[in-house]
């Protein structure tokens, strides 16, 4: 109530139904989308803004607005939220006895990497199996579904770290909290989803500019003369649509990490903690390890 709200064309060009605080409040979410602009090649974020006037997108601090006609316009200050993904940072007590409270909490950390752009476990480390040594990278954590213990990110079909997990499946991704010392790995079997029902529907929730990167000429890591020649000619200097991205479909994939065994590991001067948990087939055993 009383908020005022800006989209990224608006503020430019201000529009009376953007302006509309009962329209905001009636919405009732913080990131909506604008319906000034809905129809037409796609719709605009609306950030709600906790002040008064009309603020330019990149004034906006804690929210992700990705804005489909405006690449450029991705606010992400700290307690930034994925849009349509509400949490509450709540600070969690890892000094626990109880492996499946403690377990729960493991799970609810990771859940959280997914909805708060500022959890340090969005961004993850994933280690794949080579010939000769291990390859690891940074990925972002987009999906966890505790149920049925999986682990979700988005890559490029035509990666190395794909053509390793067709070799070899076994993964494992390693999360770090450094304001909490806390780090869990988490040991799984990785599978690609390519072009089915789940995969396209992750795609489509892909914001534009993020498309771009599947529309490379070549594979990640081809050896480039420039890095505009990264692209084909054709797509240098345009804003992304969604026609000019739709061909990256055909390389993008899910990778979905089903996990077997999850470490915990607090290092706290009032109390160590580190726990495995492996799942049984029916169930999660665990047990304490020393530090
Ligand atoms: C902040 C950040 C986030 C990234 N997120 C992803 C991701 O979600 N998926 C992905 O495939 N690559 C991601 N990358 C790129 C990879 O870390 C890596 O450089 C590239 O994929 C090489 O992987 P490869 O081992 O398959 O060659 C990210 C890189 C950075 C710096």
């Amino acid at each position: 109530m009383g908020r005022d709200i800006g989209c990224s064309r608006c503020a430019a060009s201000p529009c009376a139904t953007t302006r509309r605080a009962d329209w905001a409040s009636a919405a009732g979410a913080d990131v909506v989308k604008c319906p000034a602009r809905s129809g037409g090649v796609d719709f605009f974020w609306v950030a709600l803004a906790p002040s008064h006037g009309m603020l330019p997108m990149d004034a906006l601090p804690g929210y992700e607005i990705a804005c489909p006609e405006r690449p450029g316009h991705i606010g992400n200050g700290p307690g930034a939220e994925v849009p349509g993904r509400r949490s509450q940072a709540a600070r969690v007590n890892w000094a626990v006895n109880n492996r499946r409270q403690l377990l729960r909490q493991v799970w609810e950390a990771l859940e959280a990497g997914t909805r708060r752009l500022d959890h340090p476990f969005r961004t993850a480390a994933l280690a794949t199996a080579g010939d000769t040594h291990p390859h690891i990278r940074t990925v972002i954590l987009r999906e966890v579904l505790p149920d049925r213990r999986l682990l979700v990110c988005h890559t490029d079909l035509r990666s190395p770290k794909a053509a390793q997990i067709r070799r070899l499946s076994g993964v494992q991704w390693h999360f770090y909290h450094p304001a909490e010392r806390v780090q869990i790995l988490a040991s799984a079997r990785a599978r690609l989803r390519h072009l089915d029902e789940a995969a396209l529907a992750a795609w489509r929730q892909t914001p534009l500019p993020s498309r771009m990167s599947y529309l490379t000429r070549h594979a990640p890591g081809t050896v480039l003369r420039r890095p505009a020649d990264a692209w084909p000619p054709s797509l240098h200097g345009r804003e992304p649509d969604r026609d000019l991205t739709e061909p990256g479909h055909q390389h993008f994939a899910l990778l979905e990490c089903t996990v077997h065994t999850l470490e915990f590991l607090r290092l706290d001067r009032e109390a160590h903690r580190r726990v495995r948990f492996v799942w049984s087939g029916k169930g999660w055993k665990s047990e304490w390890l020393t530090p």
